[in-house]
């Protein structure tokens, strides 16, 4: 059952085309992220499902009603900012009951539903205060809390942590996950961090430009991007790319077109084309285990944050990159690594990390079907 249905919806400010061809459903009681680059439409989005934003043309329907031309008010749907949007002079308490009062729910429901809020999330204490006294993250709990207590057909959340600072964003990051875990409700949470969309939610809808690229699972859209976008997007640090040839049965390629960087492939595409090939910084070993295919490449930076090291290098120069541009790649490697700018060094790469795209669209490569 899905409790959020988007159809073919689009949406246009004068002759500027925001959302484009949008059609998503969201399960009922799932955590969805909506996933982007700034601008490319996750606000307006999350906007007009909250009515906010009038859409263009296509439907939305909210549990199995079409919502297109309801109030937002008559949708049944709670917003959580980022800037949190509380009414500085009033309590938490009366943030928090101002929907339940605005609509003369009876003072004993009401009293009973701040109750049970407050304990969820441990605001018990801090009901008479006003936001001023508040920390970032206690804000951050209010807000969410009004936006519980109304008992929503769902949540709608947009960027709420970006104002936190890192440690507390982690932290509630967790928090709402929890909250989730627990009320069940459906919600639909926008940011632009792609490890918040990764970590928190069971569907993550990548959008670019105002059209979905790709919605799935978090490690699907890790383990089976459909497409350069994609596959560059999710991965911290992003995925690089390579020109590279397709060659012998198309089950193996040149990296930068350097018959010295000839790669084994997990699976066979069809040969003699050029294409880019996708290698995670995290994929990559130096010196080379287990199934690994090598290279050879020259250290050219390090940068090391104790737990993790970033190694920028470069290797051949290729036919395909033109002659003297040297192909640049970034590994990471879990802890302190001893290697030096200058020094050379052999890459391996398990057939089986290797992505390969079509350098003209973008899409991801499939392989053969079995001969
Ligand atoms: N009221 C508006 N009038 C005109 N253009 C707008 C309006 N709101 C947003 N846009 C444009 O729509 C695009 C998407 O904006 P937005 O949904 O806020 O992106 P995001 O939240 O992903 O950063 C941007 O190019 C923005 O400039
Ligand atoms: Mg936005």
């Amino acid at each position: 059952m899905f409790q959020i249905e988007i159809e073919h919806l689009n949406k246009s400010y004068g002759h500027a085309r925001v959302l484009k061809d949008i059609s998503l459903q969201v399960p009922l009681g799932a955590f969805v992220a909506l996933v982007g680059p700034s601008g490319c439409g996750k606000s307006t989005l999350l906007r007009t499902i909250a009515g906010l934003e009038k859409i263009t043309s296509g439907t939305l329907k909210i549990a199995g009603v079409v919502v297109n031309d309801k109030p937002p008010r008559e949708r049944d749907v709670a917003m959580v900012f980022q800037s949190y949007a509380l009414y500085p002079h009033m309590t938490v308490e009366d943030n928090m009951t101002y929907a339940l009062r605005l609509r003369h729910r009876p003072k004993r429901e009401i009293a009973e539903r701040v109750a049970d809020v407050a304990e969820i999330l441990g605001l018990g204490l801090l009901l008479g205060r006003t936001p001023r006294a508040l920390s970032g993250g206690q804000r951050q709990r209010v807000a969410m809390g009004r936006a519980i207590i109304r008992d929503p057909k769902a949540f709608l959340f947009d960027e709420p942590l970006s104002n936190l600072d890192a440690s507390l964003r982690v932290k509630m990051r967790g928090e709402i996950r929890k909250l989730h875990q627990r009320l069940g409700a459906t919600s639909v949470y926008v940011t632009h961090d792609q490890i918040e969309a990764m970590t928190m939610a069971d569907m993550v809808v990548v959008l670019r430009d105002g059209a979905i690229e790709q919605v799935g699972a978090p490690l699907t859209l890790y383990q089976q991007p459909v497409n350069r976008f994609v596959a560059g997007f999710i991965g911290s640090p992003a995925m690089n790319f390579v020109p590279a040839i397709l060659v012998d049965d198309g089950n193996s390629l040149l990296l930068g077109g350097d018959a010295a960087c000839r790669l084994r492939l997990g699976q066979r595409r069809a040969p003699g084309r050029a294409v880019l090939a996708g290698l995670r910084p995290e994929h990559l070993t130096l010196g080379g285990v287990g199934k690994a295919q090598t290279f050879a490449a020259r250290v050219e930076s390090v940068e090391g944050t104790g737990s993790m090291t970033f190694i920028e290098m470069s290797i051949a120069h290729g036919a395909t990159a033109g002659a003297g541009d040297a192909v640049m790649l970034t590994l990471a490697q879990s802890g302190i690594s001893t290697v030096r700018p200058g020094d050379r060094v052999t890459v391996g790469i398990d057939p089986a990390d290797i992505y390969v795209f079509d350098p003209d669209s973008g899409l991801a490569l499939q392989a053969d079907p079995a001969p």
